[in-house]
């Protein structure tokens, strides 16, 4: 009880003497309103999840707490003015008066911290949750965060286009709550700073999901059975003739042989050189594979294995020349009646343009003149064709390279296949292997059985009835 009273005679009385001051009171409801939005939105934000996005990060972590320090030192400086004008005019007193209400120097005191605490409220409360609003949007991510263009367009021609960014980049639980919040500030740092990697590199930081992210909506429990896999392909003969490939994918054995099980380590941050699997034995101990041609030693990144070091393009999904134009084939457009066509898109889009906007004049202007040049009576009678083809070899492009990031074909690398980029066998390779020489196995029917390697209309699709163009519709 003592201390108490003396706290409130030696600390508080003189604080709220010397506090009663303009710069103070505004300072004081700066403060006191800027704590009150922090913690409506923090609780608002954990409750409801159509609020969260790694960008509040910049209000959480930025913008409140300046808005919070900024009038907790106007209120000091304030409390400090005032002390030394009275010192200065001999006119601190020697008991400072009470905290009672009934004093009407405190009451307004009080009162106008009151009043202007609620001003600020407003305003500050206003202006976090338009804030907020506008970070959530769709324009936020994919327009006005340039940066994040080319992931933004792959996401929206990915299967998880209906998918929040934050359903899979903050997990659950508190902590990769706030990992995620504090990276999205990171990121916008840089953004305002120029200072960010291009092309934004694969991460191996909270920016990749975690596995707990992709099982709560896919369990993995689910997976039996196997998949029938169909590509189709178009050759660059002059009738752009189709064929087909057909794989049985043994999507079960796949999905139980690695999940939990593997800590591999990679000397790249990229993950696509890997030196050392080590697989837990089920009667204890564990096995080791090396790669047999590397000689360095056994360090880098290690990780255990998760859905993401074979999906990496869960949703990102950045496609070869070959797939992406193939797949805009199968859906009709290039339309494959024109000669040559996959011939020439192939090398059109692969040109070296600057911009997007210089690919898109250079990609028409150049597939027109083609069919006006060689085709000309063509280029008379099914000019809507081209000219839908164009269109099409233009979005191709636009999905896929992002020159001002720096994006451009095979810039991100996909693990799930072996044939463009190592993906499968950057441990199946067969080089991988024990001391006492057991390697990972490699044989062709370990993950699939092949039913048909680029035929023509295969016999096998007619004996399963499955018409030739399962294409995948994304
Ligand atoms: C279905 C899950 C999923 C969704 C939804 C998702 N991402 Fe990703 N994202 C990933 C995965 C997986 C990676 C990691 C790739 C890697 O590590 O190789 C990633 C990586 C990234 C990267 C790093 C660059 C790269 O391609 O590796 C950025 C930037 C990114 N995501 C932004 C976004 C944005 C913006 C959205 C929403 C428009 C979004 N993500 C939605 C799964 C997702
Ligand atoms: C919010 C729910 C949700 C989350 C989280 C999610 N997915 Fe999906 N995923 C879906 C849905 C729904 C589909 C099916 C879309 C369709 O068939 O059009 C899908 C489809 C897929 C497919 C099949 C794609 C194809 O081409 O058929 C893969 C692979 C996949 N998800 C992997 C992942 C991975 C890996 C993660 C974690 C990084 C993840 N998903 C996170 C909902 C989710
Ligand atoms: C060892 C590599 C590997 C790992 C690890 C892995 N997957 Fe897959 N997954 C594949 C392959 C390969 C396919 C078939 C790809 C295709 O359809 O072209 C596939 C297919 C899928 C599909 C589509 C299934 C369908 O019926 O079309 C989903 C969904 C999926 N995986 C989710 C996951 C999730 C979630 C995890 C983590 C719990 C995971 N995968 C871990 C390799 C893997
Ligand atoms: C980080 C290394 C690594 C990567 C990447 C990897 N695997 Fe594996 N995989 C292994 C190891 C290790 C084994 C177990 C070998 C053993 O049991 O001797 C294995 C086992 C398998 C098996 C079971 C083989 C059997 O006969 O039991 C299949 C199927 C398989 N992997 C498919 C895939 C596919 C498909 C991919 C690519 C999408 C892939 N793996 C990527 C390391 C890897
Ligand atoms: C470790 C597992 C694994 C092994 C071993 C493996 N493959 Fe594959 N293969 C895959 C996966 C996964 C895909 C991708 C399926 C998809 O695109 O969905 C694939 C795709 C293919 C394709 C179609 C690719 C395309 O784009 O046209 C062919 C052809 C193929 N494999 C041939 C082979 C041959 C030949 C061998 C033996 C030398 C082999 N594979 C060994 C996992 C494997």
């Amino acid at each position: 009880m003592i201390s108490l009273r003396k706290f409130k005679q030696n600390w508080l009385q003189p604080f709220f003497f010397y506090g009663n001051n303009p710069l103070t009171l505004i300072g004081a409801s700066i403060t006191t309103a800027s704590a009150i939005t922090w913690w409506t939105f923090w609780i608002m934000d954990l409750i409801n999840n159509a609020l969260n996005n790694p960008y509040l990060g910049l209000i959480f972590f930025f913008l409140l707490p300046i808005l919070f320090v900024f009038g907790l030192i106007m209120v000091a400086l304030g409390a400090y003015l005032r002390r030394d004008k009275l010192r200065k005019a001999g006119q601190v007193p020697t008991v400072y008066p009470t905290l009672d209400l009934n004093n009407p120097v405190f009451r307004h005191g009080a009162l106008i911290v009151l009043i202007a605490t609620m001003a600020n409220l407003v305003i500050v409360g206003t202006s976090t949750y338009e804030g907020v609003t506008y970070m959530d949007s769709a324009q936020f991510c994919g327009k006005s965060c340039h940066v994040m263009q080319p992931q933004w367009v792959a996401y929206q021609h990915s299967p998880h286009s209906h998918v929040a960014c934050v359903e899979c980049h903050v997990g659950p639980g508190f902590n990769s709550y706030v990992r995620a919040k504090m990276q999205g500030t990171k990121q916008l740092y840089e953004v305002a700073f120029h200072d960010y990697p291009r092309p934004i590199t694969v991460p191996l930081n909270a920016l990749r999901p975690a596995r707990e992210a992709c099982e709560h909506c896919h369990n993995p429990r689910r997976f039996t059975g196997d998949k029938l896999v169909i590509i189709n392909t178009f050759g660059d003969d002059e009738k752009n003739t189709e064929a087909t490939t057909v794989l049985v994918l043994h999507l079960n054995l796949i999905h139980r042989e690695h999940l939990n099980h593997f800590v591999y380590t990679a000397t790249d941050d990229t993950l696509q050189k890997i030196i050392a699997v080590n697989m837990p034995n089920p009667k204890g101990g564990e096995t080791q594979f090396i790669d047999s041609s590397w000689k360095g030693p056994i360090k880098g990144v290690t990780r255990v294995m998760d859905c993401m070091d074979c999906h990496n393009q869960a949703t990102h999904i950045f496609r070869t020349p070959e797939q992406a134009l193939d797949l805009a084939m199968a859906h009709g457009s290039p339309s494959p009646s024109l000669p040559y066509v996959h011939k020439e898109g192939m090398a059109l889009i692969q040109g070296n343009y600057s911009s997007q906007a210089e690919a898109g004049q250079k990609i028409t202007a150049a597939l027109y003149k083609y069919y006006q040049t060689n085709y000309p009576t063509l280029w008379v009678s099914q000019r809507a064709t081209v000219e839908q083809a164009a269109k099409s070899l233009v979005a191709v492009y636009d999905q896929n390279v992002f020159p001002d990031m720096k994006v451009t074909w095979g810039t991100y690398p996909d693990n799930i296949g072996h044939m463009n980029y190592p993906g499968c066998f950057r441990c199946h390779d067969g080089s991988h292997v024990t001391k006492s020489g057991q390697s990972i196995p490699n044989d062709c029917t370990t993950c699939h059985n092949i039913l048909a390697v680029q035929e023509t209309n295969p016999k096998i699709l007619d004996q399963l009835g499955i018409s030739g163009d399962a294409t995948p519709s994304i």
